[in-house]
């Protein structure tokens, strides 16, 4: 059995990989700074190494033994100061390093559905320079593509429970979010799959109106959507660019981006963001 080593189990789509692994029996070091997270999660790994990813001497080692390494660290709701550039691409990178040093077999990196086509977002350069060090690195290598994750779509529904979703031009605009438990099937496959690129998406592809209405009725509300002019989201990405500084319009750029055109994948998994929200709305009582 392959000896996997997951960096970033304490967040999202990490912490659904963990899960999995440990459900298939794989042996599992996980490299957190935060242990207290995974015992919150209920996430019982075979081993733990707390450590900072982004301090190479804070890793020494963690590779020995390790067959496979799986990284989903990466900053996305994190305001600790850092750039894209110094945790998707550097911490990475010190990551890579050991994975190289100690002859791990495989890396599976978790990038973003077209971000080599967005490498003018601050997100996009860090992650794809880190892929393209990835891929020339020697090592065996897996890219996963995912499209949003339910986690994010969580904004739509917190708009809902506020009475009024909205959304820019028309809402006609298509995406396939997934959720994180499918995400970390497709992960794990990886580990055995040829492939080198996985794109992927979750099982059902929606306008933004569409998902809107359904964290309406998950709520039991008549859907309100306003639709804004998409001028406004130009001026305003125009203006966050200007008078604030990357850690702060990163993220900001990101989401209006990828809010403004078709973010589609390949369908995959059986989660649906009906019993995503639905699920939200239970526990939210
Ligand atoms: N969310 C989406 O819609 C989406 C879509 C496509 C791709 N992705 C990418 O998929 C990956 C996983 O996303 P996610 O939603 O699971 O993110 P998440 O919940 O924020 O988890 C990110 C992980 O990275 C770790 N991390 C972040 N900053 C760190 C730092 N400075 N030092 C050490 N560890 C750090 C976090 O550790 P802590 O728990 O200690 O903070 C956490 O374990 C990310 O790279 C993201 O860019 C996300």
């Amino acid at each position: 059995m392959n000896r996997v080593l997951i960096a970033g189990a304490t967040g999202y789509l990490g912490g659904y990989i963990a899960k999995e692994l440990v459900k298939l029996s794989y042996p599992v070091r996980a490299l957190v700074r935060n242990p207290e997270k995974l015992k919150q999660n209920k996430i019982e790994v075979t081993e733990i190494v707390q450590s900072e990813i982004t301090r190479p001497d804070s890793i020494k080692d963690c590779c020995k033994n390790i067959d496979v390494v799986i990284s989903t660290v990466g900053i996305t709701r994190q305001k600790e100061g850092l750039t894209y550039m110094d945790v998707d691409y550097q911490a990475n990178m010190n990551l890579l390093q050991e994975a190289k040093k100690h002859g791990v077999k495989k890396f599976i990196y978790i990038s973003v559905l077209n971000g080599e086509n967005l490498r003018d977002l601050k997100i996009c350069e860090a992650k794809e320079l880190f892929v393209k060090q990835l891929i020339e690195s020697g090592l065996d290598y897996c890219i996963i593509r995912p499209n949003g994750f339910f986690s994010d779509m969580t904004e739509f529904y917190k708009m809902a429970t506020k009475g009024r979703v909205y959304l820019f031009g028309d809402g006609e605009l298509k995406t396939n979010p997934i959720h994180g438990e499918d995400l970390a099937a497709v992960c794990i496959e990886a580990i055995q799959k040829p492939d080198q690129e996985i794109k992927v998406g979750g099982p059902e592809t929606l306008s933004h109106n569409e998902i809107a209405t359904v964290a309406f009725d998950a709520l039991g509300i008549k859907p309100k959507i306003t639709h804004i002019p998409n001028w406004v989201r130009v001026v305003t990405l125009k203006i966050v660019r200007l008078f604030t500084g990357s850690k702060v319009y990163g993220p900001i750029e990101f989401f209006m981006t990828v809010m403004a055109m078709d973010m589609v994948a390949p369908e995959y998994g059986r989660h649906t963001l009906r019993e995503y929200f639905t699920n939200l709305n239970q526990v939210n009582r």
